[in-house]
């Protein structure tokens, strides 16, 4: 969680595309062609020496020449290949916000400002690049004059001592001469580049040890197949933060469900009601204190199966590219098969729980389950309706359902119908529902509110609001 949280989606990208694509076809290739330079130079010198004799005592001369250039130009190149990858980052990153924000970004009228910061990431990104193209072209200066050299003293040599060779000799060395500078230049270039691609594959090993992936926080013991058979949860002195450095949000919280509860939460913004319910699916550690379902401590079990067991719904709809059958049961039989896949889930099923939900005629309409979801054009409000329509197919599989905010983005009347679908669909689970509209937890039998990482009022709504300068009156007169 802290790591999304601190590290910009563009680095993520980098990583996982650019790196990652360099290792796969970089690496390969720059140690193919590193064999192929050294094996082209030995036999080129073979054949320039082979002509003279005596160029064979300028070999260890050239060598050293060719040292100290390639000391020279890697030291150089290999700052800059790592500026070219790294400075990709912020303009992938700058990408990624005008992508999100697109609609705000215009609504604001900043697109002048955007661009001209998109126009600088990308100055800035191509800048290392072309100095990387000049110190080639230097070094392609560089040797183009050693190997003139090696041709005059080859020349030199081939008129002076005439008797030391033939004509055919010479020809054949100076033929090999043409070739040898840009073998050399070559040579030097993959080594370049496999050392860059290395720095790919340090980066990724870094990204490997830096991040520590989630499931080895806890140690995993497996929870009884049934569980959770009741749907109680307890929070027994909870305190937590975003990650081990961070500052506290929530405060010695003690919160106890019984099963089939339906209690609503609410409070300000920022007063921790979704971390509240972060802490149910361990999408955040516990700092001290118990989250139990069932009297089971989650902190035991390993996360995928404490997710498994909670039915959730998130506030902004989650939907996926493939059918409308696709979206409900992603995890059952595919499109194409006759629903005899693991979960079981028949299309009979899955039109009943959208007919529950009120949208199998605008689906129907669209031509049924095997359109693709971005034909039938969902509206935000109907895309949060598909959503309950998939959680309805999954209500057998748990005793939990929890909700943050469902209804933000759907007028009153679309809020009711939920409210009355998630009544009677999930009449024996417990609900643990967020919401800031605070009559659509009218209906709950107990309402929590939160303020500042703490609950400050608990009980039956019709009770509190009675409370003259409660906590949820104050919030209620607020909002009608
Ligand atoms: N990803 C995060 N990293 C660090 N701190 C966070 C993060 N998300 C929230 N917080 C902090 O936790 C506190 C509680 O936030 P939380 O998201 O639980 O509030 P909320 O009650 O759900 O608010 P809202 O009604 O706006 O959704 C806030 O003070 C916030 O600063
Ligand atoms: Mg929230």
């Amino acid at each position: 969680m802290s790591f999304f949280t601190n590290t910009d989606s563009g680095i993520i990208l980098n990583r996982f595309s650019q790196d990652m694509n360099i290792i796969d076809s970089h690496v390969p290739t720059a140690i193919g062609g590193i064999f192929h330079s050294i094996a082209s130079i030995m036999w080129d010198t073979a054949l320039v020496c082979y002509g003279s004799y005596y160029m064979a005592a300028c070999i260890p001369v050239l060598a050293a020449v060719v040292y100290c250039v390639q000391l020279f130009y890697l030291r150089t190149s290999r700052q800059l290949r790592l500026l070219d990858l790294e400075l990709r980052s912020p303009l992938f990153t700058h990408f990624n916000e005008m992508k999100d924000g697109l609609a705000t970004i215009r609504a604001f009228g900043w697109q002048e400002s955007f661009y001209q910061k998109f126009i600088q990431a990308l100055d800035a990104s191509q800048r290392p690049y072309y100095l990387l193209y000049m110190i080639q072209q230097w070094l392609g200066l560089c040797l183009s004059l050693l190997v003139a050299a090696v041709a005059i003293i080859l020349v030199a040599f081939a008129t002076q001592f005439r008797s030391q060779t033939s004509d055919s000799a010479i020809g054949i060395a100076l033929v090999n001469v043409i070739g040898l500078s840009t073998t050399l230049a070559n040579l030097i270039r993959q080594w370049t580049n496999l050392e860059t691609s290395i720095g790919s594959i340090a980066r990724l090993k870094q990204l490997e040890a830096s991040v520590k992936p989630e499931s080895s926080t806890g140690q995993a013991d497996e929870p009884p197949t049934d569980w959770p058979s009741a749907g109680a949860v307890t929070y027994e002195n909870v305190s937590a933060a975003y990650d081990e450095t961070a500052a506290i949000v929530l405060h010695n919280v003690n919160l106890s469900i019984s099963p089939g509860e339906k209690i609503g939460v609410c409070g300000r913004t920022g007063s921790g009601k979704s971390t509240l319910i972060s802490l149910l699916f361990r999408i955040i550690p516990v700092r001290s204190g118990a989250v139990k379902i069932d009297g089971q401590d989650i902190a035991t079990i390993s996360h995928d199966s404490v997710r498994g067991a909670i039915i959730a719904i998130p506030q902004s709809p989650y939907i996926l590219s493939g059918s409308v059958r696709f979206n409900l049961a992603p995890d059952a039989a595919s499109d194409d098969s006759s629903g005899t896949g693991h979960a079981m889930i028949t299309d009979d099923e899955v039109i009943t729980s959208l007919k529950t939900v009120g949208l199998w005629p605008i689906i129907e309409r669209h031509g049924g389950l095997r359109v693709p979801i971005a034909d039938v054009g969902l509206s935000q409000g109907q895309k949060q309706l598909l959503c309950l329509a998939r959680a309805i197919l999954r209500k057998d599989t748990s005793r939990l359902l929890v909700l943050d905010e469902i209804s933000s983005s759907v007028d009153r009347h679309t809020d009711e119908l939920m409210q009355s679908i998630i009544a009677t669909e999930f009449e024996k689970h417990t609900v643990i529902s967020v919401a800031h509209r605070l009559s659509s937890l009218k209906g709950c039998d107990r309402v929590i509110v939160m303020d500042e990482g703490r609950i400050v009022e608990q009980g039956v709504p019709d009770a509190l609001l009675q409370k003259e300068d409660g906590w949820w009156k104050r919030l209620w007169d607020a909002q009608v």
